[in-house]
């Protein structure tokens, strides 16, 4: 893997497509199943860009103790087959405080911004900064952070970036749970609870395939699993539409139903998307469960 530490030195590779897929790094098997799809798609240089963001870090969050190891995720990026890696520094990436910044509305209204304010527009402005320097074909983004995704689709549509915005699976642990870089600082006994959210996801899933319909009752089963457990607080639980991100009474459209909730001292997101099923008279749903790994996570034997 080549490491570049400028835009000039990252733009420097072979011909043909490239694709992007932009982390903040300690990688796991979410970010590595992107270099593994845009390899599928025929992508001939796949970058991956690892920055954390400083701009999408509100006062009081994370930033400072955000995991970093560079070691470990040039070695995963490395076996994964990534063929440059971007990893500037913050002076590359913010020579001077930006007085300009990307401001978005719409999907980065609801959710995640009442509790984030100004976590969107920070994505955005980095996300630009790394689609116009890096100049990517497609770029890759998962599913977990389905907000996020609907966010940066309607920006590039909105901005006419010349981009193909590729959404990849949530990957899941053997126990459910989504894998996160955040997940590092989950206690044995918050693992437990944090595998709630995803009973409750799978049981919203169920009762869709069962005929349940109405936001009310999907948003109740996550609940259920989630509300009086020790140490954990649920910050909201909603059934959204994908691209507008916008609060659904029932599930009539492509949707997906978002859980946010503090479990320990970490801040866990999670989501089961809905699609209708193609010409199904019968106006069924198929869920999208995510992956389930069988192996054990990268996150559990490296670093
Ligand atoms: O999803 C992430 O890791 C970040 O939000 C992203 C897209 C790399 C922007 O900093």
């Amino acid at each position: 893997v080549k490491i570049a530490r400028t835009f000039a030195e990252a733009r420097v590779h072979g011909p043909g497509l490239v694709g992007l897929v932009p982390t903040m790094g300690f990688l796991h098997e979410g970010h590595l199943s992107h270099v593994h799809a845009a390899r599928a798609a025929g992508d001939a240089t796949v970058m991956m860009s690892l920055f954390v963001n400083p701009l999408q870090f509100g006062p009081g969050e994370d930033l400072d103790r955000y995991p970093r190891d560079f070691d470990r995720d040039t070695a995963l990026a490395e076996e994964a087959g990534v063929d440059v890696l971007f990893a500037p520094p913050v002076e590359e990436m913010f020579p001077t405080p930006p007085d300009t910044r990307v401001e978005v509305g719409g999907p980065a209204s609801a959710l995640e911004a009442r509790s984030r304010p100004g976590h969107f527009g920070g994505v955005a402005t980095v996300v630009t900064k790394l689609l116009a320097g890096l100049r990517p074909d497609r770029a890759y983004f998962g599913r977990k952070d389905a907000q996020q995704l609907a966010v940066v689709r309607r920006m590039v549509a909105d901005l006419s970036f010349p981009v193909e915005i590729v959404g990849g699976p949530i990957i899941r642990h053997a126990d459910g749970v989504a894998l996160s870089s955040r997940n590092t600082f989950l206690s044995a006994g918050d693992r437990i609870a944090a595998a709630g959210l995803y009973r409750g996801l799978m049981a919203a899933a169920d009762a869709v395939g069962a005929g349940e319909r109405q936001g009310r009752a999907l948003e109740a089963r996550v609940r259920a699993e989630l509300i009086g457990k020790p140490g954990v607080h649920v910050d909201y639980v909603e059934l959204a539409s994908a691209d507008r991100v916008e609060r659904l009474v029932e599930l009539d459209r492509p949707a997906f139903l978002a859980v946010a909730a503090r479990v320990g001292a970490v801040r866990l997101i999670d989501n089961v998307h809905f699609d209708p099923v193609d010409g199904d008279p019968g106006g069924g749903f198929v869920a999208d469960r995510g992956i389930v790994l069988d192996t054990v996570s990268v996150l559990e034997v490296v670093g």
